[in-house]
């Protein structure tokens, strides 16, 4: 079924936030985002499947969000895109690590971030401020567990707007744990499809700090532990999730984006 997101009438509002087009629509209490540069919402949804079978949900009081895939018409065409159900609760808002700094802090994040000496006690500083700020003692815990699903998804886009808590009444909760469609090397502008993914894994490097993932998780992990259990997953396993969402895309793009993915699980989860 294709969802209607534009017609004559606005139904639906969008957010200027971000790189992916986005919209709230009041009558599913839904947020629709639309493929931009490649295949974000066959890697938004991936990511959230194999999220069920970590221990996100199990062994913290985190929860992620789950995505499906979608059918959208917009602007008159039909593309594909996903769709997450509001965890906004009536009064409560989301608060992105950039906002809650620009309000806590009377100077840019940067500053305080560059007075330290390494990356290592950047991301100690930026996990125990956090938690500190807004009383969540498993900031740190949250903040690890969300390097290390980058850290294996490849997801390149963790930048201080994809961070964020709720806040009610001023009093803070944790995020359900968003936005991976930069994942998979979705972004295929960047990782052409004419390159092998191998060669492009070895080049992205992920945020916020802008460093390789290992060096991330293991500046996390060495100050706050390793927080994330996963299986290892076999390419079968990887293809059998796939195989419903590529329907969404063009045939001739399917085997490519199956390798592409498959290539950055079997790859990253080596170093996991
Ligand atoms: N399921 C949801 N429930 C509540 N708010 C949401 C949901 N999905 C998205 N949002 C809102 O939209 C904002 C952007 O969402 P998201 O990061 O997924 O989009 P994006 O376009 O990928 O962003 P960017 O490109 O900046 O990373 C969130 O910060 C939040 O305010
Ligand atoms: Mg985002």
């Amino acid at each position: 079924m294709t969802v209607k997101l534009v017609t004559n009438e606005k139904i639906a509002e969008t957010s200027s936030k971000g790189n992916q087009e986005k919209w709230f629509d009041k009558a599913t209490n839904r947020w629709y985002k639309l493929d931009q540069f490649g295949y974000e919402a066959l890697s938004e949804v991936v990511v959230s499947r194999f999220l069920e079978q970590s221990n996100v949900e199990k062994d913290f009081p985190f929860r992620f969000v789950r995505y499906g895939m979608e059918r959208l018409h917009v602007h008159h065409r039909d593309r594909n895109g996903c769709s997450s159900e509001n965890f906004l609760q009536p009064g409560q808002s989301i608060i992105t690590l950039s906002h809650l700094y620009k309000r806590v802090l009377n100077k840019p994040l940067i500053v305080s971030l560059e007075r330290l000496s390494s990356d290592k006690k950047r991301i100690a500083w930026l996990a125990e401020e956090t938690a500190e700020v807004t009383q969540l003692p498993e900031f740190p815990q949250y903040m690890t567990l969300l390097f290390e699903i980058d850290a294996l998804f490849l997801n390149e886009d963790r930048h201080l707007n994809n961070i964020a808590v709720l806040e009610q009444n001023g009093k803070y909760s944790y995020c359900p744990i968003f936005d991976h469609g930069a994942s998979l090397l979705s972004n295929t502008q960047i990782y052409g499809m004419d390159i092998d993914p191998v060669a492009h894994i070895k080049s992205v490097r992920s945020r916020p700090f802008n460093m390789t993932f290992n060096r991330q998780i293991i500046a996390a992990r060495e100050k706050f532990g390793a927080q994330l259990r996963i299986p290892k997953f076999s390419r079968s396993e990887i293809i059998a999730e796939l195989e419903p969402l590529l329907e969404f895309y063009a045939a001739r793009d399917r085997g490519m984006i199956a390798d592409r993915v498959c290539a950055c699980i079997l790859t990253r989860q080596k170093f996991m």
